[in-house]
């Protein structure tokens, strides 16, 4: 079971359009635990939703946990309980950091964030300028009024290592990256995170460039999984239960019904949560968590997003 923590609003301000930077201290005597470089936390937002949110600071910063929340009105409520209703002052609760997204020692390591995507990649741009070791950070977005912490990197240790490249001020990352990506060295490792097409791009231009996958790294956030489908049952080993997942419900509200509880996070097949073990039949996998590689072995599915090709799928649990 993830440890949680009671945390209490130190600080909160709006930077950019519509993004909150907020930072979290310890509501008790238990101190926030030490953060490494693509960590994140589970928030326990006001409204009842749990989301996740990458950790977005320097990491030799003790005692806090700040984030970068952008207010989007058209996702499913999260971000706009997160802008709105976390203020200064407030208690709530967050889990311990986890990282899926964790910085492998390399020669050289370029960061390349996209919109609200840069958070976990200013963390991991600090604990590079800590270690003085050679990367590169890569800051793309529409403006810098519309961006967060840009005056922070302008004006800090990460000044010297950050390329901007705003469309408004005429700067075109996928020109930029086309033409720079020959000359990045081939033994460099490569981070991204942005919104999905972005990602995709960078992905694939690291791709035709002959990078090998060990040395493309990605974090997907607030992704739109489609989880419906045909109807399908689910066995449960353990307790032999069988339950049937109708065309609109996911397999993890159908097992709830049947008072099958899994752990869970995120809903949107990004954090890995509610994984189980497939003993039997073929997932139809719809999760931006597996590799392509364990999607294709079909032994673990999550289960809040992904549903079955086969009429049966046993799992255990
Ligand atoms: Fe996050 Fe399922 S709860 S992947």
């Amino acid at each position: 079971m993830t440890a949680q923590y009671d945390v209490v609003v130190k600080n909160r301000h709006v930077e950019g359009a519509n993004i909150a930077v907020i930072a979290f201290e310890s509501a008790t005597a238990t101190p926030l635990p030490n953060i490494a470089a693509g960590a994140h936390i589970d928030v326990h937002l006001p409204n009842g939703m749990i989301r996740q949110y990458s950790l977005c600071q320097d990491p030799n910063q003790h005692g806090i946990f700040r984030l970068g929340v952008l207010k989007d009105p058209a996702s499913r409520g999260g971000s706009v309980s997160a802008f709105d209703d976390i203020q200064v002052g407030q208690q709530l609760q967050v889990s311990e950091p986890r990282n899926l997204f964790p910085l492998v020692q390399a020669e050289h390591t370029v960061l390349i964030g996209g919109g609200i995507g840069i958070t976990p990649l200013i963390t991991m741009a600090y604990q590079l300028a800590n270690e003085c070791a050679s990367f590169e950070l890569h800051y793309c977005g529409s403006s810098p009024e519309q961006c967060a912490f840009v005056d922070e990197i302008k004006n800090g240790l990460l000044a010297e290592f950050t390329q901007f490249h705003f469309k408004s001020e005429g700067a075109s990352h996928r020109q930029f990256f086309e033409s720079a990506i020959q000359y990045i060295k081939p033994e460099s490792h490569i981070y991204t995170c942005g919104p999905v097409g972005f990602m995709d791009w960078v992905i694939n231009l690291a791709q035709t460039q002959h990078f090998p996958e060990n040395q493309i790294h990605k974090e997907y956030f607030q992704v739109e999984v489609e989880t419906s489908g045909d109807a399908f049952e689910i066995v449960a080993e353990r307790s032999g239960k069988i339950i049937m997942v109708n065309a609109e419900e996911t397999i993890l509200q159908a097992l709830a019904k049947a008072g099958i509880e899994i752990e869970m996070s995120c809903e949107q097949g990004v954090c890995g949560t509610c994984m189980c073990d497939v003993i039997e039949g073929e997932p139809d996998h719809r999760d931006v968590y597996f590799t392509d590689e364990e999607k294709a072995s079909n032994e673990q599915i999550l289960v809040c997003c992904s549903r079955s090709k086969s009429a049966r799928l046993v799992l255990d649990i």
